[in-house]
């Protein structure tokens, strides 16, 4: 059955490349003319005033009730920008450089509890702030973490003075242990995703590699793997 929907999609492949010479509707061919795809981005609106656009997220998806116990992390960003970015508000900044205009006072919190407090400078990408998954029940369906930061000027005669507040909210899995699957988890420290070792006697979650069809198009992966290390060292 497999087979056979991959012999239909390789056969429809086949007659749309060789009746429109396009891959993915796009001309790919040095002989063909260029033809503009479209589906730009659009480009963010400028701001004369400079903006945060304060967010958090939790560092790790999921985490596991096998987790509770080991120390987990929320990542907050506080890009200062200049271009009306989603969820940028405006913020009222002493003059001078960013590094001496104070921090962010961030509260991270459930359902009311306070799990992490710290400050954050401003402009940092995430920042992490540990806190203890103690006293999450493991559920399928993820909790709702608040975010709160009030911005702390190191000058306050030179902004605003009304207090300057944020806010933003991320999800939290605090799944139960799989019994009868597996689990990658997404690092949203790096990127990477994580998984236990494919020989199913367990072991600690490590980077994977995600390979699709791209990756090892021409087979290039099958006699050569240092491509692996290039890609890592970029990034
Ligand atoms: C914030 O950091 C980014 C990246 O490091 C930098 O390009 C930008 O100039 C900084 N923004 C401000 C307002 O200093
Ligand atoms: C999470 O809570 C915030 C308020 O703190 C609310 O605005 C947001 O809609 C909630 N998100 C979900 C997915 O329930
Ligand atoms: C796997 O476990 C989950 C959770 O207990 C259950 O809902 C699901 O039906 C199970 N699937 C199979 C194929 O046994
Ligand atoms: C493997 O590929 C890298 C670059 O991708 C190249 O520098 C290296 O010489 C190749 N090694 C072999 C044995 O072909």
């Amino acid at each position: 059955m497999l087979h056979l929907a991959f012999a239909a999609l390789g056969s429809l492949h086949l007659l749309t490349s060789v009746s429109a010479q396009t891959w993915c509707n796009k001309n790919y061919m040095s002989s063909q003319p260029v033809v503009p795809p479209g589906g730009n981005f659009p480009m963010a609106a400028p701001s004369a005033d400079p903006l945060l656009a304060f967010r958090c997220a939790a560092a790790m998806k999921p985490y596991l009730e096998e987790d509770v116990g080991t120390p987990a992390g929320v990542l907050v960003d506080s890009p200062v920008v200049y271009s009306v970015i989603s969820g940028a508000e405006p913020i009222d900044l002493p003059s001078g450089p960013l590094s001496s205009a104070g921090n962010l006072d961030v509260t991270v919190s459930l359902n009311g509890k306070t799990l992490a407090k710290a400050l954050v400078p401003l402009n940092a990408s995430a920042y992490e702030l540990p806190f203890s998954l103690n006293g999450i029940t493991p559920q399928m369906t993820p909790y709702n973490l608040s975010c709160e930061a009030t911005y702390l000027a190191t000058n306050s005669a030179a902004s605003s003075s009304s207090t300057q507040t944020y806010s933003a909210s991320a999800a939290l899995s605090v799944l139960p242990n799989p019994t009868n699957s597996s689990v990658t988890k997404m690092d949203l420290r790096t990127g990477a995703l994580l998984a236990r070792p494919a020989t199913g006697l367990g072991g600690e979650y490590e980077p994977i590699f995600p390979i699709g069809f791209y990756t090892t198009f021409d087979g290039y992966l099958s006699t050569n793997l240092s491509a692996i290390d290039i890609l890592k060292e970029q990034g």
